[in-house]
Formats: C-alpha cells, structure tokens, sequence
C-alpha cells in the first residue's frame, strides 16, 4: 500500500490522470463507456458528467496517490426513503494488486455508514470478474445472490452477483485511508 494516498474530490486538473488511465487500462473503456483511445474532450465531458458529483444523489471520490488521480469509488443513487446507495470502483492498471481499491471501498462505505447516515450499500460484479469480487468481500460485502445474464456484452451474457454491506456488519480489517471530504 503506497504511504501518500487521498480520497478526495475529483478536479478539473485530474483530466490528464484521467486520459492516461483510460488509456493504459483495457478493460476501462468499457467500464467508463468511452471508446479506447478516447479524444480529450470526450474524457473531460466524462470528468464533468459523471466524475464530480458532490450530493446529494452521488458522492464520487477520486483515489489519489501522491496527488496523481489512479482510481475512483463512487457511492450513487443514494436513496434517502430506505437510506441505501450502489457502490461502484474502479483503479487503472498501474495502482492495481496493491490493496488499494479493497481498502479505498471500505474507507468510503466507513464513511457513507458514520457521516451519511446510509443503512444499505449494494454493488454487483459479473461473475468473470473475480477481483471485483475479492474487492467486496474484502471490503466487507457480503455475497447475496446471483442475478443471471443480467448483463450483456459484446453479444454474450453474464451473471453478475450481488453484494452488500449493512451498517450493522462488523467492519472489515483493512487500513482505514485518509478521506477529504468537502
Ligand atoms: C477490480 C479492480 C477494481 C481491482 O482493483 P485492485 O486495486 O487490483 O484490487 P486490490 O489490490 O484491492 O485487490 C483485491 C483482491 O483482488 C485480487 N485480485 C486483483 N486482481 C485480480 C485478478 N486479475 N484476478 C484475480 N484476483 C485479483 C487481489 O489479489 C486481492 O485479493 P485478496 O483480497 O485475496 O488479497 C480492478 O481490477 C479494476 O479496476 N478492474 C476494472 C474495473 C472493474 O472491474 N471494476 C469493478 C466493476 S464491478
């Protein structure tokens, strides 16, 4: 785990960290709905829309090492009636293996429990992706069951698995990593 890691808000001048994970990481194109060799502007728009949500719907955070955006963990569809909200994580090649996006999930679900008041955070992985999986399980998400071929890609589909994490689970052993929150 590196010493000088952050949560923090997503910034305009995360925009180049933004293109080089995209680009470096094959699998996040797809994950960010963005072609593989994404123009600028099409990741700044993406920056915009969907990365710098504050509330009260979403709370997405980058995962910063030495100020270098390398990752994301987004809390959305925050549900004020039933106090849940999906989790979702992402990190780019380079950051990953390292127990960083394990210990950034639970750091964040930590917070959503102690500042936010949520009762229920759920997230799901296709079935094929098994460090997803570790990544919940690690985190503290327990397994609730299989959703099958929920998802279709590339005209094959996939069982995707659900997890949560309730307020009231114990809490997983994982270094808890500094957060700034606005
Ligand atoms: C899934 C992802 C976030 C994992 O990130 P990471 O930083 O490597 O995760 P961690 O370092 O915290 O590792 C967590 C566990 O996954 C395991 N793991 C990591 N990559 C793995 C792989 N390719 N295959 C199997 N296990 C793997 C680690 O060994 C670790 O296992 P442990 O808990 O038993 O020690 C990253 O691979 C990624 O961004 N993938 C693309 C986007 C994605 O799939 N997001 C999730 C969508 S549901």
């Amino acid at each position: 785990m590196p010493s000088d890691v952050l949560l923090r808000p997503w910034r305009d001048d995360d925009l180049p960290a933004l293109i080089d994970a995209v680009r470096s990481s094959a699998d996040l194109p797809r994950q960010l709905d963005l072609p593989a060799d994404p123009r600028d502007e099409e990741v700044a728009s993406r920056l915009h829309d969907h990365l710098t949500r504050w509330g009260p719907a979403a709370y997405v955070l980058a995962v910063t090492v030495a100020d270098r955006a390398v990752g994301t963990v987004a809390l959305t569809h925050v549900e004020r009636t039933h106090d849940t909200a999906w989790v979702s994580y992402w990190t780019a090649t380079a950051g990953r293996r390292r127990g960083l996006t394990t210990a950034a999930v639970a750091t964040v679900a930590a917070w959503t429990f102690g500042t936010l008041g949520l009762h229920r955070l759920e997230l799901a992985h296709r079935v094929n992706n098994p460090a997803s999986c570790r990544v919940a399980t690690g985190a503290g998400f327990v397994a609730e069951g299989l959703e099958r071929a929920k998802l279709r890609y590339d005209g094959v589909r996939y069982d995707v698995e659900t997890h949560a994490r309730l307020v009231t689970d114990a809490p997983p052993a994982t270094t808890v990593l500094p957060m700034r929150a606005p």
